[in-house]
């Protein structure tokens, strides 16, 4: 009997052993779910070439899809709940008021179900359409695992996505949460290697940072001072947009220059630079800042933020922005939650409407 059950430890162990050495295949996704599903049709390739037209035109879309993955992801797995139109859903909660990208996914969808109907998830065209944008900007091409299916709900009093100011403790925690460690934490952040932040989300550090009257002493000084002039203190309508890796050479590229911008106290948001100070975390700052392996290893923490699944009942939706059946999405009640709610460790000057950041026209960052 004990021998019988060190015998099926041991089966276990092997099994988590080849099933951590693999890094393919988590729960029922896998890496080339769809060959075969639509004749002889690639369907990934349809996808990459939608996204690659749309990149074309605007690269800014690479910066846009790699936040949507992580705002669709990190609430309730990664099931296009995001994508979701209605009065009170994931969309509508302020976090997500300045993603973008929605039209392209529009498009890469329109474009498999023109070929191959009901058949590609919503959630899986975001994660091979950021996968493609990621590699159009310099980041190297990584496999993904496909065979998500579209989430039935969606509501903005979900969302409890991390906010600019949250601690490296509570940034830790929540990812933990999402049973994700703290270097993939550490690696993930750098999506922020691409992108660009609004004034009004990291303002206090140049003005009045923690009550102190004074700005972040973390933030070098020259960096600070030009901020200053790109982000005025007064309430103004106008919410301007910084580049979030400070190296002019390489804002739009995804590199490990991030790493070496917040090593120099040059980060924008309050969390990017505290992880450049942090005990738990700037060893790894540090060694991703020299390392050549960015690329890779970024695929990596990829794969699994795209592992993230709820475990809710799914379909495969015709329209990315509406479930297939009539159900009932949030109730008034809902609506009114959603008003209260807020990002974790967010400051914001004011209590402004982030509403507003959707309506605003995005010049060139600095
Ligand atoms: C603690 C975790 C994180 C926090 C607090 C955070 C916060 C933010 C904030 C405040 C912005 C600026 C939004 C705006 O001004 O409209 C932003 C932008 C961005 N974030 Fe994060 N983020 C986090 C993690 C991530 C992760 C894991 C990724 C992707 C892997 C990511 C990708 C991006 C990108 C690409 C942008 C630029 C978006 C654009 O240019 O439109 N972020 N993030």
């Amino acid at each position: 009997m004990a021998m019988r059950a060190g015998a099926a430890l041991g089966l276990a162990l092997i099994g988590l052993v080849l099933a951590s050495l693999s890094g393919s295949c988590h729960g029922t996704l896998q890496v080339g779910f769809y060959n075969g599903k639509c004749g002889v049709s690639d369907v990934e390739a349809i996808v990459a070439g939608v996204v690659k037209a749309q990149f074309r035109k605007d690269s800014t879309i690479a910066s846009a899809l790699l936040r949507m993955q992580f705002h669709d992801c990190f609430v309730a797995g990664c099931d296009a709940s995001i994508l979701l139109d209605g009065k009170s859903t994931e969309k509508t909660a302020p976090p997500n008021l300045s993603v973008r990208g929605y039209d392209v996914i529009d498009a890469a969808k329109a474009a498999v179900e023109a070929i191959c109907p009901g058949v590609v998830s919503c959630a899986d065209i975001i994660v091979m359409a950021t996968r493609d944008v990621v590699s159009l900007s310099g980041g190297g091409q990584y496999k993904v695992e496909t065979g998500r299916q579209d989430g039935l709900v969606s509501l903005a009093s979900n969302v409890n996505l991390p906010g600019p100011s949250i601690s490296v403790n509570d940034s830790i925690a929540a990812f933990a949460r999402k049973g994700l460690t703290v270097s993939d934490m550490v690696l993930l952040l750098g999506g922020h290697t691409i992108g660009v932040a609004h004034c009004s989300l990291f303002q206090d550090r140049l003005y009045n940072f923690q009550n102190t009257g004074n700005p972040d002493p973390t933030m070098d000084r020259s960096l600070a001072s030009a901020l200053r002039s790109r982000c005025p203190n007064q309430q103004t309508k106008v919410d301007n947009i910084v580049n979030l890796d400070q190296n002019p050479a390489s804002s739009s590229i995804v590199d490990n220059s991030f790493y070496k911008q917040i090593l120099a106290h040059r980060g924008i948001l309050q969390i990017d630079q505290e992880i450049a100070l942090d005990k738990q975390t700037k060893d790894l700052v540090g060694a991703i800042a020299g390392s050549f392996d960015f690329s890779t290893r970024f695929g990596q923490a990829m794969v699994k933020l795209g592992a993230l699944q709820s475990g809710s009942p799914g379909e495969i939706r015709q329209s990315c922005r509406a479930i297939n059946t009539a159900r009932k999405l949030p109730t008034s009640k809902e609506e009114q939650r959603t008003g209260q709610m807020g990002w974790m460790g967010q400051t914001r000057r004011g209590g402004g409407d982030l509403r507003a950041l959707s309506i605003h026209k995005r010049g060139s960052p600095n």
